[in-house]
């Protein structure tokens, strides 16, 4: 079965072939980071005209890389949601459009389901029962995943996102959106020790995640380091210490430390409350290095292994979309005939 998989929920289009005997034949990712750098954060009514732009192309430009053509195709998945509403419905309308004129089914997919089972594209896959972390910059989620579609949400986040954290205080410190990344980067310089931020939510049972109070902290020492917090970048004032860009990447260096300490610590929580010794991380923050090392210790300590997808299909993309919609198409059928697009929607 080949189904061509439609990614479009934020500023990133999405597009891919997979085949469920011959795996994944082809792939475009066209990023918006340009679009929307200048404004510090995703535009939603840009990220829509631009998957408007973009997609059309890259179906095209997946069908020539893989030399396939519409009559091999067996279904279509489009990213349902969760997501930016107008950037859904560009996906939603142009996978259902093109499904219809072809003649095959459109699967709708749940945006973070893709992510889930992003690792399913490597060549070392986890077996079911596993725990997914999920870290993104929508959705901090701990999921015990029983089967294709059987998911139980075991903890999430009471209010940010672990990338949004790290977006924002990578705001706080002036680096360019998207911050993740360039916090991570800047981390690298930072010096251990010299500040320390909290853990939240780690003093008492279960697994839910906080983050918004360590962007908080991260402020409050920027602040009281005389560098000042002004419009969406912080810049320097003349006050401002000599040696303020190693003040900032100790300050990345700590933060960066606590989200991933408190992330390990739910995870090993979610390890002994189950019994499940499979872990499988992913979402956009699966690509740090440092939570991939901290991880990958606790899971050896547990005599357990952990999996993630490569770094491209870390961040959002076609493939996992067409993966998963593959496997649903596989277990469920095509009872789907509805053009979907659910901004806000649970797993
Ligand atoms: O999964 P994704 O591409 O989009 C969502 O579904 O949200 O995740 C994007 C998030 C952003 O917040 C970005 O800053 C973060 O993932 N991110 C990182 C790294 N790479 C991406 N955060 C920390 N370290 C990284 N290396
Ligand atoms: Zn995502």
């Amino acid at each position: 079965m080949l189904i061509l998989g439609i990614e479009s929920s934020c500023d990133e289009t999405g597009i891919a072939l997979f085949d469920t005997n011959r795996g994944l034949l082809a792939h475009e990712i066209y990023s918006q980071i340009d679009v929307h750098a200048d404004y510090g954060g995703v535009v939603p009514e840009l990220a829509s005209r631009d998957h408007v732009r973009k997609t059309i192309p890259l179906i095209k430009q997946v069908m020539v890389d893989a030399n396939v053509s519409k009559d091999e195709i067996n279904g279509i998945a489009y990213t349902s949601g969760p997501g930016l509403v107008g950037a859904l419905m560009v996906g939603a309308c142009i996978g259902r459009s093109l499904a219809f004129a072809w003649g095959i089914p459109a699967v709708p997919v749940h945006h973070m389901e893709g992510h889930l089972l992003a690792p399913m594209l490597e060549d070392d896959t986890p077996e079911f029962p596993f725990i997914a972390l999920l870290v993104s910059g929508g959705h901090t989620q701990l999921v015990e995943v029983k089967a294709i579609g059987d998911y139980q949400i075991l903890g999430e986040s009471i209010d940010d996102a672990a990338g949004e954290a790290f977006d924002k205080t990578a705001k706080l410190l002036g680096l360019d959106y998207p911050g993740g990344p360039m916090l991570a980067k800047l981390a690298e310089s930072g010096t251990p020790g010299v500040y320390k931020f909290p853990r939240p939510m780690t003093d008492r049972p279960g697994l839910d995640f906080s983050f918004s109070g360590l962007k908080t902290a991260a402020a409050n020492v920027i602040r009281s380091e005389g560098i000042v917090l002004a419009g969406s970048k912080s810049t320097q004032n003349e006050n401002a210490p000599e040696n303020v860009d190693q003040i900032k990447a100790d300050i990345a260096y700590a933060f960066q430390e606590a989200v991933v300490d408190t992330i390990a610590i739910k995870c090993r929580r979610a390890v002994e409350q189950t019994g499940i010794k499979t872990l499988v991380i992913a979402g956009g923050v699966s690509a740090n290095t440092e939570l991939r090392g901290k991880l990958a210790k606790l899971m050896k300590k547990h005599k357990g292994q952990v999996y993630y997808p490569r770094h491209e299909f870390c961040t959002d993309n076609g493939a996992m979309i067409a993966y998963a919609g593959a496997q649903r198409l596989k277990k469920y059928g095509n009872n789907e005939l509805l053009i979907k697009a659910r901004p806000r929607w649970s797993i």
